[in-house]
């Protein structure tokens, strides 16, 4: 099996790239983070939209009582909007049962791409053990599965290093789970860059930008949320623009 991985989302899929692939999208600060808390706390169904206007008209679209609606940009919650895009606006008593239409400036963009892949799901560090597990039951199950992608949403593409270390987590934890792994170069630096930080890694990703931009527009708990280990055991699974739990 082949491991590889896309630290910015920059890169141009080509037509059949991804069929036989299972697919982690990556966005830790916050998107990936907030979905699975949202899923977590038993909402039905998350929505993801790449804009605000289209998320709006879906939004108008549902029912009073079986909507909510959640999001950023630029960080902060954008106006009309039932939630923000921390995980704790996300309670069971406001989403239970509930269609959450999410629409964040990378993440949600980031879940349209790999139409065709096997699987894709919604990962981050508050997952890790969860999705571990599904992807070696996905695996035992379909033969013609021969690649593990790991997709970063990064940050205006650019990257993000608590992302490239998330995917580096991941990497490291599948060569440890699987025998003949191939790994590509991207995926072994993304592996080496977790490896050097492991030790430290919460307190190296609270040094670097996205943690910095968050603390300074008063979300310092949410960074701690999205870099705990297994806090949501839940697995999303992307289709089309509905995510599920698995
Ligand atoms: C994004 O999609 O860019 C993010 O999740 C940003 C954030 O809310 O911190």
């Amino acid at each position: 099996m082949k491991i590889d991985a896309y630290l910015t989302p920059l890169f141009t899929e080509k037509e059949t790239q991804f069929d036989n692939s299972i697919v982690l999208m990556i966005d830790v600060m916050r998107a990936s983070t907030t979905i699975c808390a949202a899923l977590n706390n038993s909402a039905k169904e998350i929505i993801a939209i790449d804009t605000v206007d289209k998320a709006v008209q879906l939004y108008s679209n549902l029912s009073r009582e079986s909507r909510f609606i959640g999001g950023e940009r630029n960080g902060v919650k954008p106006s009309g909007f039932d939630a923000g895009n921390s995980p704790d606006d996300y309670p069971e008593e406001l989403v239970k049962s509930k269609t959450v239409i999410v629409t964040t400036t990378n993440g949600t963009p980031l879940f349209q791409k790999c139409k065709k892949a096997k699987a894709k799901l919604v990962v981050g560090f508050i997952n890790h053990n969860a999705v571990l597990e599904h992807i070696e039951a996905l695996i035992a199950a379909d033969p013609t599965i021969t690649e593990v992608a790991v997709l970063c949403a990064g940050s205006d593409s650019r990257l993000a290093y608590e992302d490239t270390l998330c995917a580096g987590a991941y990497i490291d934890s599948i060569i440890n789970r699987f025998t003949n792994v191939e790994i590509t170069d991207t995926a072994l630096a993304a592996k080496s860059l977790y490896q050097m930080h492991a030790a430290d890694l919460k307190e190296f990703i609270k040094t670097r930008e996205h943690s910095q931009f968050l603390e300074k527009i008063g979300f310092s708990k949410d960074i701690d949320t999205c870099l705990e280990f297994n806090k949501f055991p839940v697995v999303p699974v992307i289709t089309g623009n509905s995510i599920k739990i698995a």
